[in-house]
C-alpha cells in the first residue's frame, strides 16, 4: 500500500495541488483582516483551521472553509481525534504493544460516528465525481484513478488482479488512506507553523530576517506568491527545519527490533521482536549534537551545517522505509500558511504567552499547554 501512494507525493503533484493550498491561505487573509489592527490570537487554532482546510480539499475534495464554519464537521472530527477518550488512548497503546489484540477484537478505535463521516464523505465524492464527470487536481483524484487501474485488471485478467489481501485498492482502503492523510497532515503541519511562529515573537531578529526575505522575494514576483517564489524563500526553510528540530511534532518515534541488536560500546541487546521508542526530542536537544540546543538558531540549517551532523541526528520526519510520505506537502504547506501569514502580519509576545514553553503531557502530538497565544499587528508596508 506504501509503495502504491508514494507516487502521490512527487513534486509535479505538489506543483499542481499548490492552487488548492493557496485558496485556503486567501480565507486566512480575509479572516484575519476583517479583525482588528491589532489582535491576541491562539495561533494554533488558527493554524489548524488552516490546515483542515488544506487536507480537506486536497484529499477529499471539500471546501468546507473553516474560517467561517468554525464548528464545521471536519474541524469537529479533527478535534475529536486528538482528544481520544480513555480507553481509546488505550486501544491506542494496545495497537503498538499488542496489535493482535486490537485486530481479532474487531473493536473500532475511531467509533461508529468518525467512521462513517470519513467513508460517507469519501463515498459521496467518488459518487460525485463518476456521476458529473468532475476531474480535480488532488489526492482524492490519484486514488481513484489507481482504484480505477486495479479494477480494469482484474477485468481483463483475473489472474493479474491484485491479491485481495488489503493492497487491492477497495472502497474502503481508499477512504482509510484519506483519512490517514487528514490526520497525519493536518495536525504535524499545524503543529510546526504555530511553533514557528511562537518562535518568531521570542525572536524579533530571526522575524525581521525572515519578513525582509519574504517582501524581497515578493517584489521580484509582482508581490505574488506563487509554488517558485515559494522555492526561493530559503531562509524561510531553514526556520521551519529549526522549529521542526526544537519541536518535532511526533517527539517519540516506533519500531520494532528486526533481529538481535547489541547497542555499539555497550553489553546491552534488544532482543528481535522488541518494541522500540526512539526518543526524537531527546536527540534534537541532545547538547552534544546541538551546542545551546534550546537557542532558536536557523543558522544550524546551512548546507555546510547540516553535512556536518550525522544523518539521524534530525528525525522530524522519521527515517527509513516508513520515513513519512507527506513530508514535501507537509514543507509546502507550512510554507505557504507562513509565507501568507508574515507577509501581512507580525507577531509579538504577549501577557498570554506561555514563557518557558509547557507541553500537555497527554498528548501523543507535541503540543502546548493551554494553546500558543500571541498578538498580532498588521504590518505597515
Ligand atoms: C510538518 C509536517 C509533518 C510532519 C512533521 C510529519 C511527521 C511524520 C512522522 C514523524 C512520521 C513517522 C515516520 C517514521 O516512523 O519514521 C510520519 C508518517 C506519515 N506521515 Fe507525516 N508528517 C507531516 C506531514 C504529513 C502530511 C502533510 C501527510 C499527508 C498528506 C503525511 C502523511 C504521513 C503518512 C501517510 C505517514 C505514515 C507512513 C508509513 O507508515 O509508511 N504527513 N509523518
Amino acid at each position: 500500500m506504501r509503495a502504491k501512494m508514494t507516487p502521490t507525493f512527487t513534486s509535479s503533484r505538489m506543483r499542481e495541488m499548490f492552487d488548492s493550498v493557496f485558496r485556503c491561505t486567501v480565507e486566512m487573509l480575509k479572516y484575519l483582516d476583517a479583525g482588528d489592527t491589532d489582535q491576541i490570537l491562539e495561533v494554533k487554532e488558527l493554524m489548524a483551521k488552516l490546515n483542515t482546510d488544506v487536507i480537506a480539499t486536497c484529499a477529499f475534495g471539500i471546501d468546507c472553509n473553516t474560517f467561517e464554519n468554525p464548528d464545521g464537521r471536519f474541524r469537529q472530527m479533527g478535534k475529536r481525534f486528538f482528544n481520544l477518550k480513555w480507553w481509546q488512548k488505550i486501544m491506542q497503546m494496545l495497537v503498538f504493544f499488542a496489535p493482535k489484540i486490537v485486530w481479532y477484537s474487531r473493536i473500532s478505535m475511531l467509533g461508529k460516528e468518525m467512521n462513517d463521516f470519513f467513508y460517507g464523505i469519501v463515498r459521496d465524492a467518488i459518487n460525485y465525481r463518476k456521476e458529473n464527470g468532475v476531474v480535480r487536481k488532488d489526492f482524492l483524484q490519484i486514488l481513484i484513478q489507481m482504484m480505477k487501474e486495479d479494477e480494469e485488471i482484474g477485468k481483463k485478467d483475473k489472474s493479474e488482479a491484485p491479491p485481495d489481501d488489503g493492497t487491492r485498492l477497495t472502497m474502503m482502503q481508499l477512504a482509510a488512506q484519506v483519512f490517514v492523510f487528514f490526520i497525519a497532515g493536518f495536525e504535524t503541519s499545524s503543529t510546526t507553523a504555530s511553533f514557528a511562529l511562537y518562535e518568531l515573537a521570542l525572536n524579533p531578529d530571526v522575524q525581521k530576517t525572515l519578513t525582509d526575505e519574504i517582501d524581497d522575494i515578493l517584489a521580484k514576483h509582482d508581490g505574488k506568491i506563487t509554488y517558485d517564489s515559494l522555492g526561493e524563500m530559503t531562509y524561510l526553510t531553514k526556520v521551519i527545519e529549526e522549529t521542526l528540530r526544537k519541536y518535532p511534532p511526533l517527539p517519540v518515534l516506533f519500531r520494532i527490533c528486526t533481529k538481535d541488536y547489541i547497542l555499539p560500546d555497550t553489553n546491552i541487546k534488544i532482543e528481535k521482536d522488541t518494541p522500540v521508542m526512539i526518543p526524537v526530542y531527546g536527540i534534537q536537544r541532545d547538547p552534544d549534537i546541538y551546542p545551546n540546543p534550546n537557542k532558536f538558531d536557523p543558522e544550524r540549517f546551512t548546507p555546510e551545517n547540516k553535512a556536518a551532523r550525522h544523518h539521524f541526528a534530525y528525525l522530524p520526519f522519521g527515517e527509513g522505509p516508513r520515513i513519512c510520505i507527506g513530508s514535501r506537502f507537509g514543507m509546502m504547506q507550512t510554507k505557504l500558511g507562513l509565507a501568507t501569514f508574515l507577509s501581512k502580519y507580525e507577531v509579538s509576545v504577549c501577557d498570554k504567552t506561555l514563557i518557558p514553553m509547557e507541553y500537555d503531557k497527554r498528548s501523543f502530538v507535541l503540543t502546548s499547554n493551554g494553546g500558543l497565544w500571541l498578538k498580532l499587528k498588521r504590518r505597515s508596508k
